[in-house]
């Protein structure tokens, strides 16, 4: 040590530094929030605090872009403190939330209140706009008021938001398009579900399977290539959410190969549940779009090994047991807890080997952070990063217990499940959130919204021309031949 001109405020020493491409022994020193040095121990300044991590990696801390914290409204379920208590003790160091509250996040006011609610985070976090039928008025307010990305619901889910016509979900590209941001889609054609719902309730079926059988995978081939092509169309980008199926995956793949700017993320669910599990797990399995065939999460690994889906998220979706617990399918509410188990549950399959640890920095931080806004501050352990970290134990085991999760949804289909890796320690901007596997209290409201920091790159708007404000602006041409 050092003759370095500063007091760095924390350095982590001993451990192994994961990127996306590599690993390096290396200490990590923190001050002000952000990483100041990766480098050799005999490099690090002093440091108001030393803790030792020998023998743990240091992961960028995930980055999960889709969570439903409830609040405002269905508090019973989930609020900002204890949904973000789960990510911090899940290592997840920033979320995005859903406009599907109550209200839901639909215009400024409702945005405002949104921000409020979340002042009591323990993680740092950006908040969905909704775009929907009845707001196409509200988006550009809600773009200059601060949103960090858009949703859409092309199907229903819970808080039954209608979905927008293919009308409305044109209008509404053509408006966000210029911003750059996101927009999220939930890509499953409302009208192919309802109509196979009805005809299903019709004929008797209640039973757990009815629910894959109302929601074939074409619902998401379907809404997956149509949201696809207006993404071309006005040069949107576009993220699809929770994808489930081995069908969506071709459109997927299909735009991005033609430069649509188009990502896509799965959820823990996808790839380690499938239909053999609905006997054993009955309504708790509900969620939407369904856990599906086993070959179609084979199909999702593959595809998350090749780059077609880009990342990891969790759909985290509380609710209460007797919301879940029913005995006919259509009544029990869809979703479940993860932001917690999100990363022990992966790591688990780094431990038996089925992905890299270098592979899951990628799809749980880093590419979360480039398409999302977030890189170069998030998403990275390196000089001038966040300090937003995952202390991880590769050889710590641990059982997954629905009890013992922060959220207050305890219903989860993992409940009881042994992992072997587990984030041990959690900060974020350079405070434990999590230490030693118990959430620090008193970081409630240390948590703030990317907004600061989100750099998406101009867009490349398209058909600009065409678009329903142009033409509504334009005169409109005389008939031939009228008096002027
Ligand atoms: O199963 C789901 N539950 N899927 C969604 O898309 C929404 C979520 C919720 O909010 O409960
Ligand atoms: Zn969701």
């Amino acid at each position: 040590m050092t003759l370095l001109p500063f007091t760095a405020d924390l350095v982590l020493t001993g451990g192994t530094v994961v990127t996306s491409k590599s690993r390096l022994r290396a200490d990590v020193a923190i001050k002000d929030g952000l990483i100041v040095l990766v480098g050799d121990a005999s490099a690090m300044p002093a440091a108001v605090e030393v803790v030792d991590v020998s023998g743990k990696f240091i992961l960028p801390g995930a980055i999960d872009v889709h969570v439903h914290f409830r609040e405002p409204g269905y508090t019973h379920k989930e609020d900002w403190q204890t949904g973000s208590a789960a990510a911090a003790m899940g290592g997840t160091t920033t979320v995005f939330e859903m406009p599907n509250t109550h209200p839901p996040t639909r215009s400024v006011t409702e945005l405002r209140q949104k921000q409020q609610a979340a002042e009591k985070s323990h993680v740092d976090y950006g908040i969905y706009g909704l775009l929907a039928e009845d707001n196409i008025g509200e988006l550009q307010g809600l773009i200059d008021g601060g949103v960090n990305a858009f949703k859409c619901f092309m199907g229903n889910t819970f808080g039954n938001l209608p979905s927008p016509s293919t009308g409305a979900m044109l209008e509404g590209f053509e408006i966000i398009a210029p911003s750059g941001l996101r927009i999220s889609l939930h890509a499953e054609t409302a009208s192919i579900m309802a109509w196979r719902q009805k005809r299903l309730m019709e004929a008797g079926r209640n039973d757990p399977l009815a629910h894959i059988a109302a929601r074939p995978a074409i619902v998401a081939a379907e809404a997956v290539s149509r949201a696809a092509e207006l993404a071309e169309w006005t040069g949107a980008r576009v993220h699809v959410l929770h994808i489930s199926s081995a069908a969506e995956l071709r459109p997927l793949a299909d735009a991005k190969a033609r430069g649509v700017e188009i990502t896509g993320e799965t959820c823990p669910c996808y790839l380690l549940l499938d239909s053999r599990d609905y006997a054993r797990l009955g309504s708790v399995i509900r969620v939407n779009p369904p856990v599906r065939e086993h070959s179609d999460s084979l199909a999702i690994w593959k595809a998350l090994q090749s780059g077609v889906v880009d990342m990891i998220a969790t759909d985290h979706a509380p609710h209460t047991p007797t919301e879940k617990n029913k005995a006919v399918i259509w009544e029990a509410d869809c979703g479940f807890p993860g932001v917690e188990t999100q990363m022990p549950l992966l790591l688990n399959e780094v431990a038996s080997g089925r992905i890299t640890l270098e592979h899951y920095v990628k799809i749980s931080a880093e590419n979360p952070a480039r398409a999302f806004g977030l890189w170069p501050a998030k998403g990275r352990i390196e000089a001038g990063a966040h300090a937003d970290i995952a202390v991880v134990d590769m050889e710590r085991t641990e059982t997954i217990r629905a009890a013992n999760l922060q959220s207050r949804g305890k219903v989860t289909p993992f409940d009881g499940v042994h992992v072997t890796g587990v984030p041990i320690h959690t900060l974020v901007r350079g405070r434990f959130v999590q230490r030693d596997r118990q959430l620090v209290a008193d970081t409630s409201g240390w948590g703030r919204q990317v907004t600061d920091i989100q750099r998406m790159p101009p867009a490349n708007v398209r058909n600009a021309d065409q678009t329903l404000a142009a033409v509504l602006q334009s005169p409109v041409p005389l008939p031939q031949g009228a008096a002027t």
